[in-house]
């Protein structure tokens, strides 16, 4: 039975989606991005050998998957030729199973200048965005001025449009902002010669999708970012620009949304975030700190260290309301390996109030205090599992819980970096329907 299965980030980005796409993938037949851009960064390791993709859907090891960006995506054009050149230098052929929708928004030098300067002028209240235009760039396609891969094929047009939205731009750079302009005709000259290398990889990604599910094949769609990174349900405005859900899926590829048979919820063992906003579980001790030296939390588009705290039921409780979550897949158990206890927050306490769901925006979710339910934890070695039935009692006792409380199944378990390092108890593209 042919699946589309939607993967997402059940938390604040960096659960591990990427490896596990590329895992799931072995069963599906095309990965498609529907929204973010390359402020994602997906890591797979694949024999020891690590590759971090941003743009490029996480089905490109197997060689024989078609990869999709969706109109949901932003693209930076020059940082998908790299990361295409990258895969060639690896000996992997992605130009001839990869296709751009030529509704993408493109990310131009001038979201990435705004980006920065907004930053810069928010000071102390900065997002802390990755700095990669993806938020201006939105904003641009919103607005209806944006220019799109569909576009590039127009040269007079697309120049005209260009200029355009350069001089509106470059004045609050320069006006308000007081930045430097963006140059237009170098702007112009770094793109046009990519053009007709572009060209063969620029099609109808929503034909492409919808010929697949004809033909009885199963597309796994791969979420970027995580729930509460989302632009309206997450911790607002301390967001990523576009939605996260599940959702987005349909809008972002273009497909209906009762073509989604599956949404898988991605969820690490305890809970990072990268940039700034609210984070009750946040542990300021040497616990937390414990968790982002063993897990490596450095983010993998930006190098900068991830937050850590425990997990929070009550977020993913949201997370399951607002993408209609499925099943859950439980990444890095291996990380909390030793903790003496582990904790698990079950509901915050806000305005004298106990409550089990996330209030909307920041600043109501930063006045919530946790409220926690301790467990004992495990001095034996998950690291490497990949049998169930081999993880420790407690282990599993702290996974069963993870599953009762948020009310869903856990059909995969991680315990390491590299692609087998996973149990994949119910596996999405065989087992539904
Ligand atoms: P993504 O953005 O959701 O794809 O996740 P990232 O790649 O940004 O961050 C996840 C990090 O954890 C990467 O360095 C992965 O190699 C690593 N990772 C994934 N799953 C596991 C796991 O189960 N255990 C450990 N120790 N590391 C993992
Ligand atoms: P993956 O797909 C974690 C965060 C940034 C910042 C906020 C807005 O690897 O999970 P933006 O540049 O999107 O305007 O930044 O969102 N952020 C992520 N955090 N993982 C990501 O992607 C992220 N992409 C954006 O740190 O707080
Ligand atoms: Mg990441």
């Amino acid at each position: 039975m042919a699946n589309n299965v939607v993967l997402l980030g059940a938390q604040w980005g960096d659960e591990g989606k990427g490896k596990i796409v590329d895992l799931l993938t072995e069963r599906a037949d095309a990965v498609a991005r529907f929204q973010g851009g390359h402020n994602a960064g997906h890591t797979l390791v694949i024999g020891g050998q690590k590759t971090v993709l941003h743009l490029i859907p996480s089905g490109a090891m197997r060689p024989g998957v078609d990869c999709l960006i969706g109109n949901g995506v932003v693209v930076n054009i020059e940082q998908l030729l790299k990361e295409i050149d990258n895969l060639k230098s690896m000996d992997i052929e992605i130009e001839n199973r990869l296709m751009l929708s030529m509704a993408c928004p493109i990310i131009l030098p001038h979201h990435i200048a705004l980006d920065l300067a907004r930053e810069k002028a928010k000071g102390k209240k900065a997002i802390g965005t990755t700095g990669r235009g993806i938020g201006p760039c939105y904003e641009d396609k919103v607005a209806r001025r944006g220019l799109r891969l569909g576009d590039l094929f127009n040269a007079k047009l697309f120049a005209e449009k260009l200029r355009e939205v350069m001089d509106y731009h470059n004045h609050a750079l320069v006006q308000y902002f007081k930045q430097q302009a963006v140059d237009y005709q170098q702007t112009l000259d770094s793109i046009m010669p990519l053009v007709e290398r572009l060209r063969p990889m620029i099609g109808d990604v929503s034909e492409r999708i919808y010929n697949l599910r004809q033909n009885n094949k199963s597309v796994m769609f791969e979420g970027a970012q995580g729930m509460l990174l989302d632009v309206d349900h997450g911790t607002y405005p301390y967001v990523t620009s576009s939605n996260t859900v599940a959702a987005a899926a349909a809008i972002g590829t273009g497909i209906g949304p009762l073509e989604l048979d599956h949404v898988l919820g991605v969820v690490k063992a305890y809970t990072t975030r990268v940039g700034s906003g609210p984070f009750p579980t946040e542990l300021f001790d040497e616990v937390g700190q414990w968790l982002g030296e063993k897990g490596h939390e450095f983010g993998a588009t930006t190098g900068r260290p991830r937050r850590c705290g425990w997990l929070d039921a009550v977020a993913l409780k949201r997370t399951r309301q607002v993408s209609g979550l499925n099943a859950l897949c439980v990444t890095k158990l291996d990380v909390m390996d030793g903790l003496e206890v582990v904790k698990i927050c079950t509901s915050y306490q806000y305005k004298g109030e106990s409550i089990t769901l996330p209030p909307y925006g920041a600043d109501a979710l930063g006045e919530c205090t946790p409220v926690y339910e301790t467990m004992p934890g495990w001095k034996e070695v998950t690291a490497g599992v990949r049998d169930y039935e081999s993880l420790p009692t407690n282990a599993k006792k702290y996974l069963g819980r993870i599953s009762e409380l948020i009310g869903l199944p856990i059909d995969i378990v991680s315990t390491g970096a590299e692609r087998d390092d996973t149990m994949v108890l119910k596996h999405p593209f065989i087992n539904q329907g």
